[in-house]
């Protein structure tokens, strides 16, 4: 049941914590990651890696597949509806990940046989047990974060983004020509502390008190770039689905290729951080400011972004592979807040089902 909560987005967004640490647990070992059924050298003949899932679960691949990108090794990130017309070549190789909380999504397990069928190695990194995917795949990866009930995907994103970098170190410790990033072991043992500074947003967010300032506006607009620009993406799917307010998430330095001429006093722009080479979200926060609109920092309290920015939503200190998904807690709040404050249905959002098995 709900319990204490209202809502179970909200059980769902403040049993992050516990989610994670369950994610995280017995997976790290000496500085190194390893998944119960995939030891050091699962993932040895991989060349290229493709991820593809659809909405919440893309923006969780998009985060997971930059650093198998950084890594050195060929990546891409595709929605699986899209699968058919965006795929690159597909060989025995390829290691095609499906990435599926509910292990059923249609459009996933589609693109994902499809890359079967062309040769491809599977995974599935999914939230079920038993789950088609899991059935399906070669192998799986469970997210464990635990049942989620609420449409809106929260809690699994978290997990997902968490487990998907895991992954990443997975493959990027097996792949013999891949670049270990030079600070893995501080991002690894960072790890370790995102469950405590989950909580430590959960208790200290303003989301509440921004999302009444910010509720009567006409558009709400997420940008970041690098690792941000999925959180910002994930930050405004989060907030049209259940505020039912127009919201839009761009790379930051999209923003004057076009949407800028929607940006006024009306439209507030949610920046998001991610601790390190921020330097477009700044820039373009700038120009959006400038025009008019409430900008609102989200990020760490020493990030360059807070100092031009009207509003602050902070997140603590860690290594800047994280930051983003502290930013998103922040986020998830804010949607929380603002649907509760317009009223909403937030767990059943209208047209939506939390698994969508037709394609
Ligand atoms: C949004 C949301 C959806 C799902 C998408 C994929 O809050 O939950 O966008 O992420 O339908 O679902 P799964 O991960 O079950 O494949």
């Amino acid at each position: 049941g709900k319990g204490e909560y209202d809502h179970y987005m909200r059980k769902e967004i403040h049993t992050q914590p516990t989610a994670l640490a369950n994610t995280i647990e017995g997976r790290i070992k000496d500085g190194d990651v390893a998944f119960e059924d995939l030891p050091a050298g699962s993932f040895e003949d991989v060349e290229c890696v493709q991820f593809v899932a659809c909405g919440t679960s893309y923006h969780a691949a998009m985060y997971g597949g930059q650093l198998v990108r950084e890594a050195g090794i060929r990546t891409e990130v595709l929605r699986a509806s899209e699968y058919e017309s965006t795929s690159g070549p597909v060989d025995e190789n390829t290691l095609a990940v499906a990435v599926t909380q509910s292990g059923e999504t249609a459009d996933t397990l589609d693109a994902v046989r499809t890359a079967a069928n062309r040769g491809a190695r599977t995974l599935a990194v999914t939230n079920v047990v038993g789950s088609t995917a899991a059935r399906e795949a070669d192998d799986a990866v469970y997210i464990r974060a635990g049942p989620e009930v609420g449409v809106a995907a929260t809690k699994t994103y978290s997990s997902q983004a968490v487990t998907l970098a895991m992954l990443s170190q997975r493959i990027a410790g097996d792949v013999p020509t891949a670049t270990a990033a030079d600070d893995r072991a501080a991002m690894l043992e960072a790890l370790a502390d995102l469950p405590q500074q989950v909580e430590t947003v959960l208790e200290t967010s303003e989301a509440e008190p921004l999302a009444a300032d910010t509720i009567d506006s006409e558009s709400f607009f997420f940008i970041g770039n690098g690792p941000a620009h999925s959180v910002a993406l994930e930050g405004a799917l989060k907030f049209k689905e259940i505020t039912y307010e127009h919201a839009e998430g761009f790379a930051a330095g999209e923003l004057k290729h076009g949407p800028l001429a929607l940006v006024t006093e009306k439209t507030p722009v949610f920046a998001v951080a991610t601790g390190d080479a921020d330097g477009k979200t700044k820039t373009n926060a700038i120009e959006a400011k400038s025009r008019g609109a409430p900008i609102v920092a989200v990020g760490p309290d020493d990030h360059p972004l807070v100092d031009i920015a009207d509003a602050h939503l902070s997140v603590p200190d860690t290594h800047p592979v994280w930051t983003g998904l502290l930013a998103n807690v922040q986020l998830q709040l804010l949607s929380y807040h603002a649907a509760t404050q317009l009223d909403r249905p937030i767990d059943k959002p209208r047209n939506l089902a939390k698994s969508v098995t037709v394609e």
